[in-house]
């Protein structure tokens, strides 16, 4: 349900509830006038979680709970002190955090459970208002269906497919969006980009092309760059047979817990290209070309040792072209983002549209100008949870653009 005409129908109702919120945005006014922000980074975060819950929960658990932004933007902040098991009497602030966030999910389960017979919905429907997406939906009869009928045991279920949904994907949005804005000529490049899957005859105030957007060479390439750079997922396997072995003359007992960091993979210098001496792309900076292969250009695309060449494709006058494409290819064991395997995130195509429309959104309503020379690095006390978000506020002045 995370794929197919799930996918698509989850992805516009996701475009439409980011377009409603900045439009409606009451933190910039209409008219010419600068407006400044002491963060840029919590105003996306706020109105991205609300809509991206509006859009797979339905309405009702923001319209219930007002301060659902606010409430989960704490709680993330205090996730990895309770992943590490520090005694409850020792951390009571991210307790309370999470009792709110849990507090807020019953809320909505109540109010569903009174006023809906969620058995009475029928099948084909992708979208409703009490549970929102079908997945949502059919994961509330799932649970239930395998005995999960505590109502604190559905929310705590609950809250961790909300924190799935949000806590990777806007870090990184916001990364798009501040590498952008820092950087002149990409933003032109990416503003031109945006134009070109920008839908024009449809009634809507903004809408993009869900096909032009995610398959631009340049959006994708940033789009892989930010989460190679920013994302340090831990991945956590346990052998099911005994003596499992590893290169290096590891071997791991069964039902040992093995956790790998996709950070290795994702800074290697010996897999990834970081450009020559002419002109260096260290990996720990954000090169937005990186993912770009040029079919003249055998040193361009992510592999310091290119697995293959594409051959320039013939334009339409028959004369090669030199235009760039895309290119994860030879990255598969590498480009780890998302993990790997059997359990691979199944959000990954989701997070891709979520990243692309939010940064595409932002991007054409708001002028932004950063207000800091340099952007902040990435917080590392997120090390392991996924995409680590920049340290600390980066203020901005912001207005709407004219139609
Ligand atoms: C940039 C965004 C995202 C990143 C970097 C990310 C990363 C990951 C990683 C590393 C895993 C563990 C994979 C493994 O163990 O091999 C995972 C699992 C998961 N992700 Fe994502 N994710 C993102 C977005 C999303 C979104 C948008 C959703 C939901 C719509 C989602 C839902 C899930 C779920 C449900 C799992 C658990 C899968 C399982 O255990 O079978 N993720 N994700």
């Amino acid at each position: 349900m995370l794929a197919g005409q799930g996918l698509e129908i989850l992805a516009e109702r996701y475009q439409d509830e980011v377009v409603g919120q900045v439009r409606s945005s009451s933190q910039v006014p209409d008219g010419d006038g600068w407006t400044e922000l002491p963060d840029l980074i919590s105003f996306v975060e706020c109105h991205v979680l609300e809509a991206a819950t509006r859009a797979l929960y339905g309405p009702h658990l923001v319209g219930l709970n007002p301060t659902i932004a606010a409430d989960f933007w704490n709680f993330n902040r205090r996730v990895k002190s309770m992943f590490m098991g520090v005694p409850k009497w020792m951390n009571p602030l991210a307790v309370r955090a999470r009792n709110k966030m849990t507090d807020n999910i019953k809320r909505w389960q109540r109010y569903n459970a009174a006023n809906c017979n969620i058995d009475d919905i029928p099948e084909e429907v992708e979208w409703e208002p009490f549970y929102g997406s079908k997945y949502t939906r059919v994961r509330q009869q799932l649970l239930t269906k395998r005995g999960i009928m505590n109502e604190s045991a559905r929310a705590a279920e609950n809250l961790a497919f909300v924190w799935a949904t949000n806590a990777n994907s806007v870090p990184a949005a916001c990364w798009f969006l501040l590498e952008t804005l820092h950087d002149p000529s990409l933003y032109k490049r990416v503003q031109e980009s945006l134009q070109g899957a920008r839908i024009t005859d449809t009634d809507k105030s903004l809408a993009f092309d869900m096909t032009k957007l995610t398959n631009d060479t340049l959006l994708q390439s940033i789009f892989a760059e930010i989460l190679r750079l920013r994302v340090a997922a831990l991945v956590v396997r346990e052998p099911t047979v005994d003596h499992f072995s590893l290169p290096g003359g590891w071997y791991i007992k069964q039902h040992e817990t093995i956790s790998m960091s996709t950070r290795t993979e994702l800074m290697d210098p010996n897999v990834w290209n970081a450009g020559n001496a002419a002109s260096p792309h260290p990996l720990d900076k954000f090169w937005a070309e990186r993912f770009i292969v040029y079919p003249d250009d055998p040193r361009s695309g992510p592999l310091k040792e290119p697995k293959r060449r594409l051959k320039p494709a013939p334009s339409k006058d028959g004369k090669s072209t030199n235009e760039g494409s895309f290119s994860l290819d030879g990255c598969t064991w590498h480009w780890v983002p998302f993990g790997g395997g059997r359990q691979l995130c199944p959000g990954r195509h989701f997070a891709k549209r979520e990243i692309l429309l939010t940064s595409a959104i932002f991007l054409s309503t708001f002028e932004i100008e950063l207000m800091v020379d340099k952007l902040p690095g990435p917080d590392k006390g997120i090390y392991g949870f996924g995409t680590m978000p920049p340290k600390g506020k980066v203020p901005c002045r912001i207005r709407r653009r004219r139609e």
